[in-house]
């Protein structure tokens, strides 16, 4: 692969556009983002024509592949009848309806277009619903961009403060924002008895640490989680705009057995389409109609919504949920094998469909790893494999038991030369 093309056609885009990318942290991939002309199933072809076995899936949203053609024929059923029309439509239910069937806990919903909204609509519900100011989330995990949640590591580990993580980034805007550790039974304890004082709202987790090295919660601890909010009246809240739909059908509260009050949902929902979801109690939703706004001139168009509803249609196949812990165990299996072999350069951790490669375990933060993965990175995608610069591995239904092979072969190349 020469990756030519999309070198000058970054170098292009870096003059007319911020960065170059249209997504900050795109600007992390190695040695330049891959400029896709095409993607079909588990590929992509980029500039030159060359294909990648593709490990981003977009980052997240496409458990079915790219270009499903049950997704792509929904929309486009639907794109030339009508685009967005800022008034009711059929498919707002009707892809509600669909959503909340899947979802154990879902009642109600609202919609908005990405996972950053509806976390501050979730926020927003919580806060009008208790009366209360503050927000206890865990360190290292990513709910999206907005100030007062996007938070860097430092202080992370005192349950107290929160610092920024971006430059130009409102200090203040922290102040509600308390950090504790994930998995940590006694330090939540420890705040959540004091939530009544301390102003405690929410409590935001994404329950499987997706940004942040991907981790199972033990057991205790979401038990914990939920029956302290229930006895000190906060509100559990999870961040499943990654694990949604991915880890289980009916997402954490289905893998886990402990249901929150609210999700958040995203990325997978709308196959490949932008659209997010505040999902759960329908008193806490239903606030919408006693004064908490939550609005948006594209929330529930009619062709995200088609797609929404195309995709949780599919999902209802059992199957989906078979083959996708087929190829991700055998990715696990194939893949875990060669590492061990070369235990300097990574080992690799999996939550359902969702794996996470780990150079070192103190490298991995917010996004992003350290240690050889930059090298790895960069040699895969030599070799036809596109990798998530944060080392995360996002597999699909249309990833094969030879897409895996192929990986290995291109993996076992790369290990030699590093
Ligand atoms: C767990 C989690 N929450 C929230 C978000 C924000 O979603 P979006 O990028 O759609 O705004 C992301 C995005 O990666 C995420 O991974």
């Amino acid at each position: 692969m020469s990756l030519e093309s999309s070198r000058i056609a970054f170098e292009r885009a870096r003059r007319s556009v911020g960065a170059g990318v249209g997504s900050g942290l795109r600007a992390a991939m190695q040695p330049h983002p891959l400029f896709v002309s095409e993607a079909r199933g588990a590929h992509v072809w980029d500039l030159d024509g060359d294909r990648y076995i593709d490990y981003v899936m977009a980052w997240g949203p496409l458990v079915l592949g790219h270009g499903d053609p049950r997704i792509v024929d929904a929309v486009r059923d639907v794109v030339t009848r009508m685009q967005v029309v800022g008034t009711g439509h059929v498919l707002e239910y009707a892809a509600a309806e669909a959503v909340l069937g899947s979802v154990p806990h879902g009642e109600r919903l609202l919609w908005s277009n990405t996972g950053t909204e509806a976390v501050q609509v979730a926020l927003r519900l919580a806060r009008a619903a208790t009366g209360r100011r503050r927000v206890v989330k865990f360190a290292k995990s990513y709910h999206g961009w907005h100030d007062t949640v996007y938070a860097g590591l430092t202080d992370a580990d005192t349950g107290e403060a929160a610092v920024p993580a971006s430059r130009g980034q409102s200090p203040s805007a922290l102040d509600d924002l308390v950090v504790a550790r994930f998995n940590d039974v006694e330090m939540i304890e420890r705040i959540l008895a004091d939530a009544v004082e301390r102003d405690i709202a929410a409590v935001l987790i994404d329950p499987i640490m997706s940004n942040a090295g991907v981790e199972s919660p033990e057991p205790d601890f979401l038990r914990t989680l939920r029956s302290r909010c229930d006895r000190h009246g906060v509100v559990l809240i999870y961040d499943e705009v990654i694990a949604g739909f991915r880890i289980a059908r009916g997402g954490a509260a289905e893998r886990f057995g402990v249901h929150p009050d609210l999700s958040v949902f995203g990325k997978a929902m709308a196959g490949g389409f932008t659209q997010s979801a505040v999902v759960g109690r329908a008193d806490l939703i239903d606030q919408v109609t006693d004064g908490v706004v939550h609005a948006g001139t594209f929330n529930g168009n009619p062709v995200a919504l088609a797609a929404v509803k195309a995709t949780m249609e599919a999902l209802e196949d059992p199957s989906v949920y078979e083959t996708l812990e087929g190829v991700s165990a055998r990715f696990e299996l194939v893949i875990g094998d060669l590492l061990a072999s070369a235990p300097q350069a990574a080992r690799l951790k999996r939550v359902g469909s969702l794996l996470q490669f780990v150079p070192d375990l103190d490298a991995t933060g917010l996004h992003g790893t350290g240690g050889l993965w930059p090298r790895i990175l960069g040699g895969m995608l030599a070799n036809g494999v596109a990798f998530m610069p944060s080392g995360k591995i996002f597999l699909s239904t249309a990833h094969h038991r030879a897409d895996v092979d192929a990986t290995a072969d291109a993996l076992e190349k790369v290990l030699r030369q590093l």
